[in-house]
């Protein structure tokens, strides 16, 4: 695993060199750009673009979209080579996560991130080309694509994680982090003691640490020591001035500052994940940023919620089901064969995993812990188990496991008050917080298995010899 860049400008200069990169002068900053977002992330191999020139903004603001948006891309950021199949890149990341030795961050003195500065009268989140992404936004989005760096005040944990963030004026950004994300949990101890919370967010940057603060990685651990073990060599940072927080040294944007513990502002609505307005506009903590960083002809990461699948949802599905295999391993369930965390449901609202059932209850085993595992606790809806000769990530074949394997009776089981939060769609409004989950045994019933009737159909290796002889009759 080698990565072929160090920021997100040799990034797309890699991409450039493979022909995957498009470049947009004068679009209309509204409502084009949310549009061809939308276009982009609602299209299959389509490219990434980068967008110039908006009238009013100075010539070099840029705006990046689709950057992750389909697989030959995505291995280029994860250092995996460009034509990995989909299970081998699957495969190849769950690999890499358990063999994952993280590597604390190295502190430096410059950095191209300090190429600008701008404290005091002069701190304007203003100056940055910054559309509304969707029609019924209730403002613009600087933070889509956008880790926020945060502190545990009890032990020191530096964690990144991607929350969104709306301006509200020149020097106000709003700040919503669903509850029981490391930043919200972060934030919310500083709120006890009655103090405002230190953050740093990255409006623009390497997309390495992008997709590391967009997953569920462990506990306790620093998206920067995964990200310098994933690079091999360690994350360089600064010590931004105000917070003290380490801002990674080859940035595009910061913003720095602090969340006040009691004031309030209206946030949203936004469009979000799930493909609805749900979580509407709420009195939400704001940061009063402090400095703004930003390099030369600085670029923004634009990776707004679409209805799924969307951009991040190409590069979820992989990250996430990885996670989440490793962790049914390390909690003990044997022969787990595949794990996918679909699409349609934004990698959250429908999770199947496979196994070979080896004992009684194997499966609901696999159910209870698929279901509440940090990868996927957080606003799922359905956990699916089905046997091995089932291909997890194909839901034609997931719903005939389901339609033909699974008795609604006695296979079928509702949870309640399970993990969930404001932006969940199906919870009325004023009662958010808590959700139903629906746990599907989709496996042959344990107790006459070998008698269940046996499955039409070739076996996989079968199947690839006959693509191999009359492969040619598809062309
Ligand atoms: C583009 C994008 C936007 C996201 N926006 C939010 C958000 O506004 N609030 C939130 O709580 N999580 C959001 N997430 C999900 C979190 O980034 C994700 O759950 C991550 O694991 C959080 O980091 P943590 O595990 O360290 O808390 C977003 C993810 C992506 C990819």
């Amino acid at each position: 695993m080698t990565l072929t860049y160090t920021d997100l400008r040799e990034w797309l200069a890699r991409v450039e060199e493979i022909g995957e990169l498009k470049q947009v002068r004068g679009a209309p900053l509204d409502p084009d750009v949310g549009q061809i977002a939308e276009m982009l992330h609602h299209t299959d191999e389509s490219p990434a673009v980068l967008l110039d020139e908006f009238a009013g903004y100075p010539k070099g603001y840029r705006i990046l979209l689709n950057a992750n948006g389909n697989r030959r891309r995505l291995a280029l950021t994860l250092g995996l080579p460009l034509d990995i199949g989909k299970m081998e890149l699957m495969n190849a990341w769950e690999k890499r996560i358990a063999d994952l030795k993280p590597l604390p961050v190295q502190y430096v003195e410059r950095g191209p991130i300090l190429e600008n500065v701008h404290e005091g009268d002069a701190v304007n989140v203003l100056k940055f080309p910054t559309p509304k992404w969707h029609e019924q936004d209730g403002g613009r989005y600087i933070g889509t694509g956008s880790p926020n760096i945060t502190r545990d005040p009890d032990t020191g944990w530096v964690n990144l994680g991607v929350y969104r963030s709306m301006i509200h004026d020149a020097k106000r950004i709003g700040s919503y982090i669903s509850p029981g994300k490391h930043g919200r949990i972060h934030r919310d101890k500083y709120f006890a003691r009655g103090e405002p919370c230190p953050v740093a967010l990255v409006a623009g940057g390497d997309l390495l640490l992008f997709i590391a603060a967009s997953v569920e990685i462990e506990n306790d651990l620093s998206e920067y020591e995964w990200a310098g073990a994933m690079r091999g060599r360690p994350y360089e940072v600064i010590r931004e001035k105000y917070t003290g927080l380490p801002i990674p040294a080859d940035a595009e944007i910061v913003l720095a500052g602090f969340i006040h513990p009691t004031e309030r502002l209206p946030e949203g609505p936004f469009g979000e994940w799930t493909g609805y307005y749900a979580s509407s506009q709420r009195p939400e903590p704001f940061v009063e940023v402090k400095a703004i960083y930003h390099r030369n002809d600085p670029i923004l990461l634009g990776v707004p919620p679409n209805k799924p699948p969307y951009e991040p949802h190409r590069f979820r599905a992989y990250l996430r089901s990885a996670l989440l295999k490793r962790t049914l391993e390390q909690a003990g369930v044997p022969d787990v064969t595949g794990v996918w965390c679909h699409e349609v449901g934004g990698c959250r609202l429908l999770t199947a995993v496979s196994i070979k059932q080896r004992y009684p209850g194997h499966a609901k085993q696999a159910l209870l812990i698929a279901t509440g595992a940090r990868a996927t606790g957080y606003l799922g809806r359905v956990t699916v188990v089905v046997d091995e000769d089932i291909d997890v990530t194909d839901l034609s074949d997931v719903t005939w496991a389901i339609l033909t394997r699974s008795d609604p009776a006695t296979q079928m089981d509702i949870i309640h008050r399970a993990w969930s939060g404001p932006l969940d769609p199906i919870i009325r409004p004023g009662q958010k917080g808590l959700n139903s989950r629906l746990l599907i045994d989709a496996c042959r019933p344990w107790e006459w298995k070998d008698e269940f009737p046996p499955a039409i159909g070739p076996s996989v290796e079968v199947k690839r010899a006959t693509r191999e002889k009359w492969g040619h009759l598809l062309k």
